[in-house]
């Protein structure tokens, strides 16, 4: 299939075409069931190697790839860079370097500075994914994101998006402008003047600075965490006058559509940029859903890399061998 995803990395959404991002969620919507099924275990990506290598915490991101990794037989190793020779000064790409000559099939690498990832990417002969670079991308969580809102409302076409919150450090809000924006979807951005990205509406976006009439007649409310350790600056006044006026809670989700449904990519600040009333409501938000799906995503994911590493270099792969 020519014009399903083919690439050998995945480092952002930003040049996905709409084909290649229907046959991620295709691929993902077909291993949610293996997932909820009691043998999860497949034997896809067997005598492969899926090395994590994470410069910065995660909880959902690092834990979902190692068991997607694990659900397609894949041997995996999990790098803790505090105790690796990171902590010793060895660089990205020396790091990255030393990873390689172990041949791996797959890194999946998060890194705290926007651009890392892919810089890597050039420099060695397996795939690279993207778990997250800077303020950057996180394309796994958009399609994540996508996925879940597409087994919803059963469509990305046409639906009100609004994208809520600290955008600016935000690389879940890139990924998912980028993405939904292929995908047809009408994306807004609320944000407070001081955590919006400059010249967004250039990504085919619109900008509100009030809330109420941001997630108007909106389906889904995405909301963002507001992420205090990309912030050198005030760039709110204090946590209560940024929930008063940018968190959701039940009064000011009313101005959404009815059936609108809420995201968070997690971890949530409760009462900071959500109420935990809103994000506990099994009927409103699906934020344990975007969790669930996160490992189908992954799968799909790693095996779609692995598969086109391996075309690449001219081996055969599943039912071709
Ligand atoms: N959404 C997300 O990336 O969460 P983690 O930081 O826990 O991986």
């Amino acid at each position: 299939m020519t014009s399903g995803f083919i690439q050998r990395h995945l480092l952002g959404t930003r040049t996905l075409s709409a084909a290649e991002i229907l046959d991620l969620l295709d691929r993902a919507d077909r291993y949610v069931a293996v997932n909820r099924s009691p043998e999860k275990k497949l034997s896809v990506l067997a005598g492969r190697t899926v090395i994590n290598l994470f410069y910065e915490n995660s909880t959902r991101t690092r834990t979902s790839f190692e068991l997607a990794a694990k659900r397609l037989s894949a041997d995996v190793v999990n790098m803790q860079t505090g105790a690796s020779s990171v902590a010793k000064g060895e660089t990205l790409i020396d790091t990255a370097a030393t990873l390689n000559a172990m041949h791996p099939d797959v890194l999946v690498v998060r890194h705290h500075d926007s651009g890392a990832v892919s810089l890597l990417s050039q420099k060695v002969n397996c795939a690279v994914v993207n778990a997250g670079d800077g303020w950057h991308e996180h394309p796994t969580q958009a399609l994540l994101d996508a996925l879940t809102i597409r087994r919803r409302k059963g469509k990305l076409a046409g639906l009100k998006v609004a994208i809520c919150g600290d955008v600016l450090h935000s690389r879940v809000a890139r990924s998912n402008i980028h993405l939904l924006t292929t995908m047809g979807a009408e994306v807004r951005l609320v944000a407070p003047r001081t955590l919006c990205i400059p010249g967004a509406e250039s990504m085919g976006v619109s900008v509100f600075h009030d809330m109420a009439a941001g997630i108007s007649g909106c389906d889904i409310v995405m909301m963002l965490r507001i992420q205090n350790e990309r912030m050198s600056g005030g760039y709110i006044p204090s946590t209560r006058e940024y929930f008063r006026h940018f968190g959701l809670d039940r009064e000011r989700l009313a101005a959404a559509k009815p059936d609108a449904l809420v995201m968070h990519p997690g971890p949530m600040n409760r009462g900071v940029e959500i109420d935990s009333d809103i994000a506990d409501d099994v009927d409103r938000s699906v934020i344990r859903e975007q969790v669930e799906m996160g490992v189908a995503v992954r799968m799909a994911v790693l095996e779609s890399v692995t598969r086109n590493l391996a075309r690449e270099n001219g081996e055969p792969w599943g039912d071709e061998k």
